[in-house]
């Protein structure tokens, strides 16, 4: 571990503040003890058929389970026997209650325009699209990509496709075409619903071009549905490519919810790993909806009267499971904003907050970082008030960007729930409960109930406590969990093998998150990062080999290597080590740009490295493994005391490289 980074975590395990939730918002909470969370936790890990079993009444149930879980992790089966649908526990069953005019989606456009969806107005839209589905000849079972803006379309053409048990693969709307069409491929998607564009600060993002230039490499493809949102120009192919508001015209609002398979898969999601290929985590109908749904209710304290805002982009798993099935399935009011939070100022956020009253707040580290960049005058131009919870998800958060956001947003007033969880988990895992467990400033705390934490070293055995320099006793290692969840992913699709070899070999027996994380005294988990070539860039996580196989597409780069390094927004930054044929010095400029523009079209402009290198050689061993703990050094600027390179075939290398830094 680097001194620095070894000194951001001490200065973390002298943090001995404690934040309890205020009295009036324990009163109400939905679990509202300390002893009732333990004797939950308790239940859930001794008895969790009982428990699990018990918790699934929280859905509805065409036919009720026979058997709560089966199988042992990787290969686990839950509530098999039992017949469900994740858009009727989503939307029908709230038509029966007086939710039905309730505001299930408040929408906010980025230029400003709005729209409400009440729960009726949402089955009406969700039922119509998903016979547009049939029409289009989309069957139970098919898989069909998103590719859209964050508009309202995508949370229903989601819920349609769960309606009739396609299996929905969305696709961030940073990513290009040529990330778009691998994905196709390998979900083998037989069609794909975009926008003709979508608002970014102000600009448009060609979405359907980017389909289009998609289709010629991803010919599983037979349709696009294309809905008109800012009317840019887009070219229409005949027989393959429809406006959604013309196909919406003359359908019917009349079809049935399919009573699936608990286990039928209801969406895939691609995400990084160590290896250039992204892996499609595959999460299925019954296990993931509980999960998506017990852990609002838990976590967030969803309450009837809530305006809840979750701000990330339905492209990422937060996204998925907390602005649409979680809320939804609670019958909540979830808020949908389209763009970017500093468009047209930097109080977009604040003045959203206070235009809808919102009561629970969910967003990014990063997303704090940049506020508190951008100053403090914008959200003190806003009535805050309304506001009762906060909630952070995506990357550690530091105590600094977490005091801010408990004091300048919070009012000192708003529990934070530090949410640590991943796409593979399906929500939420280790996170304080905003009515119980004192927030401990960058400390995710305490593991759900069902959750069962394990710290083990390189060599898989438990990790022992040891005493830290201030007094404080810590216990260290890689984070893994002992046992399954409702929600833990079911494969990696068209390749279970991957998914076994990835999160279930390692350690025996165990799942392997990928990150670190440190156990104080009293049972707190603090995650540190990951601890795979996985890099964590404003809370998007993107592989070092996906971006270094981008960047080897260049003509003339030779070897690459990336490494992540502190950033005081992002998170991490990319640092990109490059060799590429006879660049001159005077050329340098030119080809980075030209490396950049390379990366943007293989992945997309999320994974444009911030720093790029030139170099001659890169620290190999003499079996050809490149020593990234150095180059990770002097990315973090710590170009002397680089520990031990005489096992590298050329140490020479390395003095040059740290002289060559930038
Ligand atoms: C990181 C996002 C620290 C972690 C939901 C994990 C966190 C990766 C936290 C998953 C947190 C997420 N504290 N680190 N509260 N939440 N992470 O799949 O490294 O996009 O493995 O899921 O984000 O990222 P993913």
């Amino acid at each position: 571990m680097s001194s620095e980074a070894s000194e951001k975590i001490e200065s973390v395990l002298k943090e001995t503040r404690l934040f309890p939730p205020p009295a009036e918002f324990v009163e109400q909470a939905h679990i509202s003890s300390e002893e009732k969370y333990q004797e939950m936790w308790n239940r859930a890990k001794d008895q969790p058929a009982e428990f699990w079993g018990e918790t699934a009444g929280n859905l509805h149930w065409f036919k009720k389970f026979d058997t709560v879980l089966e199988g042992e992790m990787p290969n686990t089966k839950w509530f098999t026997g039992g017949k469900i649908n994740a858009c009727y526990n989503c939307v029908d069953r709230h038509l029966h209650t007086w939710r039905k005019n309730k505001a299930a989606i408040i929408w906010e456009g980025e230029p400003g325009d709005t729209r409400v969806l009440t729960y009726q107005d949402l089955h009406r839209e969700v039922s119509k699209f998903a016979n547009v589905l049939k029409k289009l000849g989309v069957t139970t079972g098919d898989r069909v990509t998103l590719y859209m803006p964050m508009i309202p379309e995508l949370a229903i053409a989601m819920l349609a496709c769960s309606r009739i048990g396609a299996t929905h693969s969305i696709i961030f709307g940073g990513f290009s075409a040529d990330a778009v069409a691998d994905r196709n491929n390998d979900a083998q998607s037989k069609l794909v619903i975009t926008a003709d564009a979508g608002w970014r600060r102000g600009k448009e993002v060609p979405l359907k071009t980017a389909v289009d230039e998609s289709l010629e490499k991803s010919p599983s493809v037979e349709k696009v549905v294309v809905v008109r949102r800012t009317g840019a120009e887009v070219t229409m192919v005949d027989d393959r490519d429809y406006w959604w508001h013309e196909l919406m015209e003359d359908v019917s609002a009349d079809c049935e919810a399919v009573e699936l398979e608990s286990e039928h898969p209801l969406f895939i999601l691609y995400t990084s790993g160590s290896t250039g290929k992204p892996k499609g985590v595959l999460h299925t109908t019954a296990g993931y909806l509980l999960g998506a749904t017990m852990t609002s209710r838990w976590v967030f304290d969803l309450k009837e009267e809530d305006t809840y805002w979750c701000t990330a982009d339905i492209g990422w798993i937060t996204g998925h499971s907390y602005i649409v099935y979680g809320p939804l399935s609670n019958g909540a009011t979830t808020i949908m904003y389209e763009g970017a939070p500093n468009w047209p100022d930097e109080g977009r956020f604040w003045e959203i907050v206070e235009k809808y009253q919102v009561n629970i707040f969910y967003t990014a580290p990063t997303a704090i970082r940049a506020f508190i960049k951008w100053g403090d005058e914008f959200p003190n131009k806003y009535d805050l008030s309304s506001l009762r919870l906060l909630g952070t998800v995506g990357e550690p958060i530091n105590p600094k960007a977490w005091m801010w956001y408990y004091e300048i947003i919070g009012g000192e007033r708003c529990p934070i729930v530090d949410t640590w969880w991943q796409t593979e988990t399906g929500g939420c895992l280790i996170t304080n409960l905003a009515g119980i467990t004192p927030a401990k400033a960058s400390w995710a705390t305490l593991p759900l109930p069902g959750v069962q934490p394990v710290l083990v070293d390189e060599e898989g055995n438990e990790a022992k406590p040891a005493p830290t320099a201030d007094g404080a006793v810590i216990t260290s290692g890689n984070l893994c969990m002992k046992a399954p969840w409702p929600g833990i992913l079911r494969t990696t699709w068209g390749d279970h093998d991957r998914c076994r070899q990835t999160y279930f070999s390692t350690y025996k027996d165990l799942y392997f998150t990928g990150d670190g994380a440190l156990r104080d005294e009293n049972g707190n988990y603090r995650i540190t990062g990951r601890v795979d070539d996985v890099l964590n860039v404003s809370g998007h996580r993107i592989g070092t080999a996906e971006v270094e196989n981008a960047i080897n597409m260049h003509a003339g780069v030779i070897e690459s290597a990336v490494v992540g390094y502190p950033h005081d927004i992002k998170g991490q930054g990319i640092y990109a080590y490059i060799i590429a044929e006879g660049v001159k010095p005077e050329d340098e400029e030119r080809q980075r740009q030209n490396i950049l523009q390379t990366v943007t079209r293989i992945i997309g402009p999320i994974a444009k490295p911030d720093k790029i290198q030139f170099v001659n050689g890169l620290p190999k061993t003499r079996s050809g493994k490149i020593m990234r703990r150095i180059l990770r050094k002097i990315a973090e600027g710590q170009t002397d005391n680089l520990g031990d390179t005489s096992t590298l075939l050329d140490p020479a290398v390395v003095e040059t490289i740290a002289k060559g830094k930038v």
